[in-house]
């Protein structure tokens, strides 16, 4: 009958909830929550449908066959956030430490798989001891099955990766195929091999925290895009970050209504940047002053600090910014620089998001330290990423560009469909002194006040040669601006540059400088 059915099922269901009590105390005593309390914080309320639930593990050695939870350690389903469907899975580390075997991994599988098919976000909650000991090389084969369905996805759906206890050896490769890694302090950690076999292997003792805690991959590794104090802030966080993400790449990215951005007229930015050309500011200052509510999301803001990568809204349209950033090392370009930007870059291309560029850089950071690190390579990144990239690309020279790194930094050679800039006289191959010295080395040489000499040439070459009138004039530049007409100019040029199409050429893929 219908009673003895519902019986039934209830009493099924009571039985599954989380691991042990003892193994949930500990869990909260860590500052860590359980997964579907982590769940409940990430989504819609009632949003969520879990599959799998009664999955279990089908081992039998090493004692396995008397320990056969529901859930497997993973709880998988979806959800919705602010309305929008996503695909999630939330590791259990109360039940076999989350750790992953076969039965825990097909579950993975299967939200991913869905994610894919149905062009909706993935995001993964990861507390897991790692590969499951006792089920051996299978562990390892869900691994790769995860791995090769995140490579699949990649540039589809937004990826994310939430990490909120252990993450080591082999799992740590699924948050580094994603899109965005966040990472809890003191909980989190990420690292390939962990303290013991660091010591057994090379005698040096480390914590976990030194090792791979969230401070060192937001600020030295690059690992984590976003790191937070607390689970709570980490999951709200990641609801604002979809705010600003299609759900896959055949959708625009979520628009607002429009907000008289075409006609604001700011003359805070002319404050902002100062006139001469080495004086430092904060380029989130500028950014600010550019998009919608002064509101940004930053990414990596520890990490390559001299470049600034952030998404935000321009007269409510999505929009990735990337600027060099003069407060820190003077805004050059360096190896972590153009693997930030040029990671960031592909994913607003990937999936249709515009490129506002922010430039006021001196160059590419010199000396055996950079070259040996190859920043030859790494800075073909950027300029690679930027010359595929086929979404509409605003550039703003606010205030100099020189060289290889004006080249790299959008310039209108490599694509960009709009350039714009300051009334600045900063525009060249290098510095005025510079380019004085050494175009005029025998005149400075002879001369009986070199000097004075040098003062004349130096104003001379900066009239001629770096006003952005002179690259206006060559097409370079596009229209040089009142600062103050920054965010008008910028979001009218958003707006003309809406429905760029641009079909890629035949081919199976570039080989992009790795
Ligand atoms: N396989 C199977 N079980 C695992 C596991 C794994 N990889 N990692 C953790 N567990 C189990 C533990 O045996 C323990 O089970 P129990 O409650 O039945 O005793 C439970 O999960 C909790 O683990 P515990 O070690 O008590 O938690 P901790 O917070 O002290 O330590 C780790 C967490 C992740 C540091 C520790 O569990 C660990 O080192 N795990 C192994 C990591 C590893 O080498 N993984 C394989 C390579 S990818």
């Amino acid at each position: 009958s219908m009673g003895l059915l519902r019986e039934r099922h209830d009493r099924l269901r009571g039985r599954i909830t989380e691991g042990s009590r003892p193994a949930v105390e500990r869990q909260r005593a860590l500052g860590k929550r359980t997964a579907r309390e982590r769940l409940d914080l990430l989504l819609d309320e009632d949003s969520f449908t879990e599959i799998d639930m009664y999955r279990r593990h089908q081992a039998a050695d090493l004692g396995m066959g008397e320990r056969r939870p529901h859930t497997d350690g993973v709880v998988a389903g979806s959800g919705t956030i602010d309305g929008r469907r996503v695909f999630v899975y939330a590791q259990d580390f109360t039940i076999f430490g989350g750790s992953l075997g076969h039965a825990h991994a097909a579950k993975i599988h299967k939200v991913m798989d869905l994610a894919i098919a149905t062009g909706a976000p993935l995001i993964g909650l990861n507390d897991s001891g790692g590969a499951r000991i006792q089920e051996g090389v299978m562990s390892l084969d869900g691994y790769g099955g995860i791995f090769r369905r995140n490579v699949q996805a990649s540039g589809v759906i937004p990826q994310i990766s939430v990490i909120l206890g252990p993450c080591a050896g082999g799992a740590a490769y699924s948050p580094a195929l994603a899109d965005f890694t966040f990472m809890v302090r003191d909980t989190a950690r990420m690292y390939l091999t962990g303290p013991d076999v660091v010591e057994a292997v090379s005698g040096r003792r480390v914590t976990h925290d030194e090792l791979g805690g969230a401070e060192v991959h937001g600020g030295r590794s690059g690992v984590a895009t976003f790191v937070h104090d607390d689970e709570e802030s980490a999951l709200e966080d990641v609801r604002y970050l979809l705010s600003l993400l299609p759900s896959n790449n055949l959708e625009p990215p979520p628009a607002l209504p429009p907000c008289q951005a075409t006609t604001d007229h700011r003359p805070a930015f002319a404050e902002i940047v100062p006139v001469e050309p080495n004086r430092p500011y904060d380029i989130r200052s500028v950014v600010a002053e550019l998009v919608d509510d002064g509101e940004f999301l930053e990414l990596q803001e520890n990490w390559a600090q001299n470049v600034v990568c952030a998404l935000a809204r321009v007269d409510g349209e999505v929009v990735g910014l990337v600027g060099n950033q003069p407060m820190v090392l003077a805004g050059v370009l360096d190896v972590a620089a153009s693997q930030k930007a040029a990671r960031f870059v592909r994913f607003c291309d990937a999936f249709g998001i515009p490129l506002v560029t922010l430039v006021d850089v001196p160059g590419f950071l010199p000396g055996p330290d950079q070259e040996h690190a190859g920043i030859i390579r790494h800075g073909a990144k950027l300029l690679y990423a930027y010359c595929e990239a086929s979404v509409p690309r605003v550039q703003v020279i606010l205030r100099k560009a020189y060289g290889g790194a004006y080249i790299v930094m959008d310039s209108r050679s490599i694509g960009c469909d709009l350039s714009l800039a300051w009334p600045t006289n900063e525009i060249a191959v290098m510095g005025a002194q510079g380019a004085v010295n050494v175009i005029f080395r025998k005149e400075l040489a002879a001369a009986t006040d070199p000097a004075e000499l040098a003062a004349e040439l130096v104003t001379e070459y900066s009239e001629r040669l770096m006003h952005p009138h002179y690259a206006a004039e060559r097409g370079l530049v596009d229209d040089v601006i009142d600062p103050a007409e920054t965010r008008a100019v910028v979001a009218r040029g958003l707006a003309m540059l809406r429905n760029k199409r641009q079909t890629p050429p035949q081919r199976k893929h570039g080989n992009i400088p790795l």
